[in-house]
């Protein structure tokens, strides 16, 4: 049975792009095989310090995914600071990683190249990420188009590590992953993405979430006259929720023209609603049992320290660190 592994970083509210770039796709593949799912609370610290902000997210998160269809029962669903031996293994492997590959990652980059201070947790990011994936053994990583890189990261560390010592004791994953969606766009058209303040949350409602849908950008082209759909920031995201036929009749209007952008968003904010109707009820009643919450976190995350265990325990002993100690619920 394939081991799935995917993680989402706690720093900040859930967004649509988030739901169909990775949620989506972890909960349907709790099916497919022993999946592994955590909230990213140390990689949210290359951005975020504040600690109280850190565990509200991480709550957030958790209830998050356990409204939109996790299922506790049918995955490890934890937070990855429970799982020591993930910190242990990224020190391990930054003697493995080549500077000259950290200064190359994509998320360092983007953030000098705007001028903006990068801190050393930010450069290493993509050794713990490889941490996180090698460490339970994954095959496979559900993840968005923007992570491919710290994917091939990860198999190259895990390569690099594997020709040192002749035990191959790393498995490497398999080449970037599931079907993914295209980039969901935000309400100003460019990548949906809360450093660019323009999502709309999964759980946002009422007065909120109208003023986000009605402030999608668009072209001003008048009512009366056709449209072209496939430019519309408001129809690629009528996409995401409507089947094939409703797409049609949609695309349809648009082309026709007296149709405006106006009765498109209109028809979004529907087919939101009604798509998320069911999640948010759930995550009401959620959000009154936190310890249940909890509960689920603390013990997914002794399962996965059982294997990431497994998993560690051969590294010490081939890297000569081994010292037998044990963790009291292992
Ligand atoms: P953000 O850009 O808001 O900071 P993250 O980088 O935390 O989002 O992304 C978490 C996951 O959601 C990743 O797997 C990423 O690929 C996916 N994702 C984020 N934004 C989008 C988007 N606009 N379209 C598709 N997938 C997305
Ligand atoms: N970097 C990922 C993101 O921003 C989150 C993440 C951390 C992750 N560790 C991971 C994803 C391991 C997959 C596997 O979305």
């Amino acid at each position: 049975m394939n081991t799935i592994l995917s993680g989402i970083q706690s720093s900040g509210s859930l967004h649509i792009g988030n739901y169909f770039g990775a949620l989506r796709q972890h909960i349907q593949m709790q099916e497919e095989g022993e999946a592994f799912y955590f909230i990213a609370n140390y990689h949210s610290m290359t951005s975020i310090q504040n600690g109280e902000e850190r565990l509200k997210n991480t709550i957030d998160i958790a209830l998050d995914y356990l409204a939109l269809g996790l299922d506790p029962t049918k995955c490890s669903f934890f937070v990855q600071s429970d799982v020591p031996q993930v910190t242990e293994l990224s020190w391990i492997l930054s003697n493995f990683t080549p500077v000259s590959r950290m200064e190359k990652a994509v998320a360092y980059k983007d953030k000098v190249s705007k001028g903006e201070k990068a801190n050393v947790g930010l450069f290493t990011y993509p050794i713990l990420m490889a941490s996180d994936i090698l460490i339970y053994n994954a095959d496979l990583v559900p993840v968005g188009k923007d992570q491919k890189q710290h994917i091939e990261i990860c198999r190259d560390l895990a390569g690099r590590f594997n020709n040192t010592y002749e035990d191959k004791l790393l498995k490497i994953p398999e080449e970037y992953t599931v079907e993914s969606v295209a980039v969901v766009p935000g309400i100003d058209g460019r990548k949906m993405s809360k450093s660019y303040s323009n999502t709309i949350g999964i759980f946002d409602e009422g007065k909120e979430l109208k003023k986000k849908v009605m402030s999608i950008e668009t072209d001003s082209v008048p009512l009366d006259e056709p449209k072209d759909p496939e430019s519309c920031n408001v129809f690629a995201l009528i996409k995401l929720f409507a089947d094939e036929e409703q797409q049609k009749e949609i695309a349809d209007k648009y082309r026709a023209g007296g149709y405006g952008y106006g009765h498109a968003k209109n028809e979004l904010l529907g087919m939101i609603n009604e798509y998320f109707a069911e999640a948010r009820e759930r995550r009401k009643e959620l959000a009154k049992d936190l310890d249940l919450v909890r509960d689920i976190l603390n013990e997914g995350g002794k399962k996965a320290r059982k294997r990431a265990e497994k998993v560690m325990k051969p590294i010490r002993e081939v890297t000569s660190l081994y010292k037998n100690y044990r963790f009291s619920d292992d």
